[in-house]
């Protein structure tokens, strides 16, 4: 039977770091408060105007063909999973392909805008293209610059604390051996709370209409008959260019979802909680981690997090920690890995791998 494996794994984390305490000069926030509600101590930020999001997945990409032991070119399909994408369009596949130099096979690239959960989607679609023996080499990348898309100011402290920048990626390939790679993939969403954890400017829905919180606002201007308004200068002027999140929801559900979803992945493997050798949740809080833990009842060496050093990396933050987990030896051949996500859309996922 054909299976998908991970047969390298790339990360990237930009130099600079930002401490809390960095954050405070900016806006009202403390280092207790942080690491009190999310576990972060730190993150990274790209360097602005030389780092993208795009040039720093290439920087794990390379790592991940490099351990793949593949050239550049064997690559068959490229997946791309970000919410902070260079260009609105198009989208970043495309960029690190040119990035990348892949130009000899002109081969496809796809965009996954499923932001938190977007590796885990990825992972999926790839492990469709790999069984189904349609591409032998898949490079997945998770990538985010979230450092340049952030309201810095007090009204956007409860979100911008919590996000920092890093890419991930791995290449993906088919294995005959028994019992070995992805087991089962596992991806869920509703869209009721679309509004709860987004960045709903500039967008179709006609712009000014709309404020950050996706209330109907009447800002006393006519309607434009022909044409749209994708992206206004009274969105600017009103500041309504930035994500916004209701954390007390997103909270709430994360903490439901992620152990319904491991579950479920569970089930369908006929496995159980006792069998994880390790989990390696999205990085979305340090205390939506724990809860996860608690609930399922699994021991500190059997999860890893490490959003205190990077914040949330959305969707970086998956593949960053697994290329930590895997270069510090904590994952062994023949363990089982679980991977799960949870965020915007709302979306959520899991995966389990036997490495
Ligand atoms: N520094 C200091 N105070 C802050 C702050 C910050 N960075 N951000 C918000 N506050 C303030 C609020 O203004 C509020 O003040 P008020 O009581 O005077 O109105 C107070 O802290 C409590 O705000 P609240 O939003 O209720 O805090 P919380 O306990 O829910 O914690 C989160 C906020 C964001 C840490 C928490 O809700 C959370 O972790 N949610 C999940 C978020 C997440 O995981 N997102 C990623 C999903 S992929």
């Amino acid at each position: 039977m054909l299976r998908t494996k991970i047969a390298g794994i790339g990360t990237y984390v930009p130099e600079k770091v930002v401490t809390n305490d960095d954050l405070t000069k900016v806006m009202d926030t403390s280092d207790e408060w942080i690491r009190e509600r999310t576990g972060i101590e730190e993150r990274h930020y790209g360097a602005k105007h030389q780092e993208t999001t795009t040039t720093m997945g290439c920087k794990a990409a390379e790592q991940a063909i490099e351990k793949a032991g593949i050239q550049k070119d064997e690559i068959d399909f490229i997946i791309f999973a970000t919410l902070s994408p260079d260009y609105y369009f198009p989208g970043c596949g495309v960029l690190l392909q040119r990035e990348l130099g892949i130009t000899k096979t002109e081969v496809g690239a796809l965009d996954i805008r499923n932001q938190c959960s977007g590796f885990i989607y990825g992972l999926s679609v790839a492990d469709q293209f790999i069984k189904s023996g349609m591409y032998k080499n898949v490079l997945l990348v998770g990538s985010e610059m979230h450092s340049m898309g952030l309201d810095y100011t007090t009204q956007g402290r409860n979100v911008t604390v919590i996000f920092g920048d890093g890419a991930g990626a791995v290449v993906l390939q088919p294995t005959k051996e028994e019992n070995k790679g992805i087991l089962t993939t596992h991806l869920h969403s509703d869209g009721t709370y679309a509004e709860k954890l987004a960045m709903i400017n500039p967008g179709s829905h006609g712009g000014y209409h709309f404020n950050k919180m996706g209330e109907e606002i009447d800002f006393g201007y006519p309607d434009i008959e022909l044409g749209g308004i994708f992206m206004t200068r009274r969105m600017l002027e009103a500041e309504m260019l930035y994500p916004n999140m209701e954390g007390q929801a997103v909270f709430k559900i994360a903490v439901q979802k992620f152990p319904e979803v491991i579950m479920e992945a569970l089930q369908a493997t006929g496995l159980s909680v006792k069998d994880i050798d390790m989990l390696i949740p999205h990085q979305a809080n340090l205390r939506i981690s724990q809860f996860v833990q608690k609930r399922l009842g699994l021991s500190d060496d059997q999860v890893w997090n490490n959003i205190q050093k990077y914040g949330n990396t959305t969707a970086a933050s998956i593949p960053i920690a697994l290329g930590e987990a895997h270069a510090s030896g904590a994952i062994k051949e023949g363990d089982l890995i679980c991977l799960a996500a949870f965020g915007s859309g709302f979306t959520w996922g899991s995966a389990l791998i036997r490495w």
